[in-house]
This record gives structure tokens, C-alpha cells and sequence, in this order.
């Protein structure tokens, strides 16, 4: 049923008793999961807000794009289960997936690669503001800028009003992504950009972007470009995450896409989210061997030390994140086929054998999430901890993008402007400096 329209008759209600008044509120049950309460009307009918710092309890949209059982360790993505998306499919036909809905017919896949692969190059007077950053700024400053700057580029594109334009503003991004994330890479390393070749895939071709010279030849390495691929399957989207409710957020003001993309960017970055690959490997490095785990498992169990497992927990996840065995499956493949012996895998593999068995994990459901073995991964096939969430906001692009489509095409959306507890100061009145004390 749809949560706005189904029909009274078979409406579920709940009662808020308060003193001596009743007030029943519509209760709405998705296709699976939680029902949700329609609180909606709460202050215009009862003059109280609700009070949920942090969300923990509120559903702020009905959505049909991606749907998480934290309990069960289950993400699908419109039905479809991460794991064989992974497994069967590229990242483009999860693109497709998550835009339209539904896995594109041979027809449709070809027709979206085609129309993604024709809009990989960015607008030529982009490059120049590359050079207004330092070598050293953190790519993911860069790419806060430069997606927020396609807005002043792409003026053909962001009247959300248009659906012709929404579809080409949600292709552009997809496309455009990989070749800034790659441009921000190599600005870092001070190498000359790559333009795109429309001949390869769309990972080969981000690897080809950010490992080629102009002085040797590059033959993507293919257990690589799939593992990448890979890669960006599993960070794609992740249901009402902080960057996602973030560009959602924006979007309800009728922001542009550009806008509110480069707003997801810029809150992924937080170590607490999409920061947390980087700081996992930071984590393993400094653990650095098997016979320190201890101390550092000791630390996270202090609630006086403020040290956490980076890589594992989960606002949602209270089981294993399905992402994070996808995950270590190719972090496996990728040190193999590298032929690496990385000393720091062998560290997460035995921070994880003894966090799943001590006490402190198992009363509070602390897994490993998709950031513990990212890291290792990533730092594998040669980029530095500073481009690892570059390569999270790169793969999630595609998922702000449809949840912002969603957004904009629910006919019910409105301005989203949460309200407060006030614990401040009463009025009171003013007082001229001469006679403050
Ligand atoms: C992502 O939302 C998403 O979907 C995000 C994401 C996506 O795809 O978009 O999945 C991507 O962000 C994954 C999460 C990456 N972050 C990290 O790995 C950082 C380390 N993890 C923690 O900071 C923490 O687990 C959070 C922030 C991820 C979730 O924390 P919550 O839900 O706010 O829960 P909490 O902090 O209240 O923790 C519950 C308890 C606490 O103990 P008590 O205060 O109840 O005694 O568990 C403890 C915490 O101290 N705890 C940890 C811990 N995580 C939680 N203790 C040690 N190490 C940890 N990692």
C-alpha cells in the first residue's frame, strides 16, 4: 500500500494517550520491514514534536529504491540482493537499476551505457580550476568544489522541474564522477590529467584515468577494473544514510542536482560515515601487528577512551554488513592477484576473529562493516588513504541521485524542516553595555 493514499478502510491506527486525551495516529505498513507511525499532524493536532536526536527511530520518507534488515545482514537493492548484483552484474546495470527500478533488458543496457559513456569528458574550462587548489588538499575538498561547480557549467540541466533535464542532470553525474575523482587524484600526485576512453568500461576506464602516463602505454589489469567495479556495486546505496538524507535535504529547497550532490560529498566525509575507510586503515597501521590487538581491543571497550574500531559497528547493521563479506571476498582476490602479502590483512582478519568472540561485540552487535576491508583493498591497487572516499562518494553518486530523483517525483515532498527541544534562555530583556557586569 502506498503510505499516502491507501484507503481508510484498511488503515492500521495507533492511539497517544496524554492525561486525559486520546489521539489516534494513521499507522502505514511498507512491502517488508518496520510499519511507521504518521506523527505528521502531532504538533498541529496535539502541539508537541516528536523527539529522536540522531534519528535513531525516524523514518523520514517511504522509498522503494533500497531496503536494509540490520537484524538479518540483508540489503537489497530494489529487491535485488547486493550479493548478486555483485556477483552477476556491472556497476552500470546497478545504475540502471536503481534510476529505473527494474534490470535493464540487453536493448536498455546498451542504450545506458552508451548514453553514460558520451558524457565522461568535463566542460575544458573545469581543468582550470584545479588550479586554484594546493598540491596537497585532500581530494575530497576538491570534489566538494568541482561537482558543486558543474552547476555553473550545465545551465541545460538543472530545472528539477523537467524530467528531461533531471534524467540528463542524474547521467551526467554518473559520468562525470569517475573523471573528476580521477583529475582530483592526479592533481594530487601532480601527473597530467587522462581524458576518458569511450572504448573501455566504466571501471577500466576510471583505473585508466587515474594510473595511466602519457608515456607508456596502460592495459587495465581485469581481475582489477572487476574488482573496482565491484567496488562501486557495493557502496551504491545504502537506504536514508547521513549523505543521503543530507542530499535529500538539500533537494527538498529545489536546490540543483549539482548542489545537492556535492552537499552528499561533503558529509560522507565525516569518519563516522563514509571517512571510515581511511580511518580503518589509519587504525590497522597503527595497531600495525597481531600482538597489539589486545591493548587496542581494550581501548574500544573503555567508555572513558574515545577510541573505536574504525570499520566495524553500524547505526543499522546488527549482523554482519552483507557488503563487508563481498568486501574481504575481493580484497582476497585483488592481494593475490597483486601477489601482495599485506601484513595489515592479516591484522584485520585476527582484529575480527577476536572482536566476533569477546563479549563487549556480541552484547552490542558490533560487526565488521564495509569500511574494514576497503582499506586494504584499495591501498592494494595503488591509490592513497586520502582518495579512498573519493572512490565511496564516486560509487554513491548513483544512490543520491535516485533517492533525490524519488524525492523530487514524490508528488507529497515538501520543504524538510525539522523543529527542536528549546533548553536555551527564557526572554528576557535587553541591557545597555554600560550596565553590564
Ligand atoms: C558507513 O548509515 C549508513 O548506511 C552508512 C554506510 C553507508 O553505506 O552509507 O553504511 C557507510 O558509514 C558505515 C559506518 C562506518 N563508520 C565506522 O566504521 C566508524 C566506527 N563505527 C562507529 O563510529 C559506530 O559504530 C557508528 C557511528 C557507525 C554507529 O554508531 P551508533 O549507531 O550511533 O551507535 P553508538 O555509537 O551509540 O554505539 C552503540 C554502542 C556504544 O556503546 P554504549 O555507549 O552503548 O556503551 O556500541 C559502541 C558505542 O560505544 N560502539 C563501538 C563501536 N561502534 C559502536 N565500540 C567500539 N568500536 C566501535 N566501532
Amino acid at each position: 500500500m502506498d503510505a499516502k493514499s491507501g484507503s481508510n478502510a484498511n488503515l492500521k491506527t495507533g492511539k497517544l494517550t496524554l492525561g486525559d486525551k486520546s489521539w489516534s495516529l494513521p499507522i502505514y505498513e511498507g512491502t517488508i520491514g518496520p510499519d511507521v507511525v504518521d506523527v505528521s499532524k502531532l504538533y498541529s493536532e496535539v502541539g508537541i514534536f516528536t523527539y529522536d536526536p540522531g534519528f535513531t527511530s525516524t523514518g523520514s520518507c517511504d522509498s522503494k529504491i533500497t531496503y536494509i534488515d540490520g537484524d538479518q545482514g540483508i540489503l537489497l537493492y530494489r529487491g535485488y540482493p547486493i550479493e548478486d548484483l555483485a556477483e552477476h552484474g556491472d556497476f552500470l546495470e546497478t545504475c540502471y537499476v536503481l534510476l529505473y527500478g527494474e534490470l535493464p533488458t540487453a536493448a536498455q543496457k546498451e542504450d545506458f551505457d552508451n548514453r553514460v559513456v558520451h558524457h565522461t569528458m568535463i566542460h575544458e574550462q573545469m581543468t582550470r580550476f584545479f588550479q586554484g587548489f594546493r598540491r596537497d588538499a585532500h581530494p575530497m575538498a576538491v570534489m566538494v568544489g568541482c561537482v558543486g561547480a558543474l552547476s555553473a557549467f550545465y545551465h541545460d540541466s538543472t530545472d528539477i522541474s523537467d524530467p528531461t533535464q533531471r534524467m540528463i542532470a542524474s547521467i551526467r553525474m554518473i559520468a562525470k564522477t569517475p573523471t573528476l575523482a580521477a583529475m582530483a587524484y592526479k592533481y594530487f600526485i601532480g601527473q597530467p590529467f587522462v581524458y576518458p576512453d569511450n572504448k573501455l568500461d566504466y571501471a577500466s576506464n576510471f583505473l585508466r584515468m587515474c594510473f595511466a602516463v602519457p608515456c607508456e602505454e596502460y592495459r587495465p589489469n581485469p581481475v582489477l577494473a572487476r574488482a573496482m567495479d565491484r567496488i562501486f556495486i557495493l557502496h551504491a546505496d545504502h537506504e536514508q544514510n547521513a549523505s543521503t538524507s543530507t542530499v535529500r535535504l538539500a533537494g527538498s529547497t529545489g536546490a540543483n542536482p549539482f548542489a545537492c550532490i556535492a552537499a552528499g560529498i561533503a558529509c560522507l566525509w565525516g569518519p563516522a560515515h563514509g571517512g571510515a575507510n581511511e580511518a580503518a586503515l589509519k587504525m590497522l597501521g597503527e595497531i600495525g601487528s597481531v600482538d597489539r590487538i589486545p591493548e587496542y581491543i581494550k581501548r574500544a571497550k573503555d567508555p572513558d577512551d574515545s577510541f573505536r574500531l574504525m570499520g566495524f559497528g553500524h547505526r543499522v547493521y546488527k549482523h554482519y554488513d552483507p557488503r563487508a563479506r563481498v568486501m574481504q571476498k575481493t580484497c582476497h582476490e585483488v592481494l593475490q592477484e597483486l601477489g601482495i602479502n599485506d601484513p595489515l590483512l592479516d591484522v584485520a582478519l585476527e582484529l575480527e576473529r577476536i572482536a566476533l568472540n569477546d563479549d563487549y561485540f556480541i552484547q552490542k552487535r558490533l560487526y565488521p562493516n564495509i569500511d574494514f576491508y576497503s582499506g586494504i583493498t584499495l591501498r592494494a591497487m595503488g591509490f592513497p588513504t586520502t582518495m579512498f572516499t573519493v572512490l565511496f562518494a564516486l560509487a554513491r553518486t548513483v544512490g543520491w541521485i535516485a533517492q533525490w530523483k524519488e524525492m523530487i517525483e514524490d508528488p507529497h515532498q515538501k520543504l524538510a524542516r525539522p523543529r527542536q527541544l528549546y533548553t536555551g534562555s527564557p526572554r528576557r530583556d535587553y541591557q545597555s553595555i554600560s550596565r553590564r557586569k
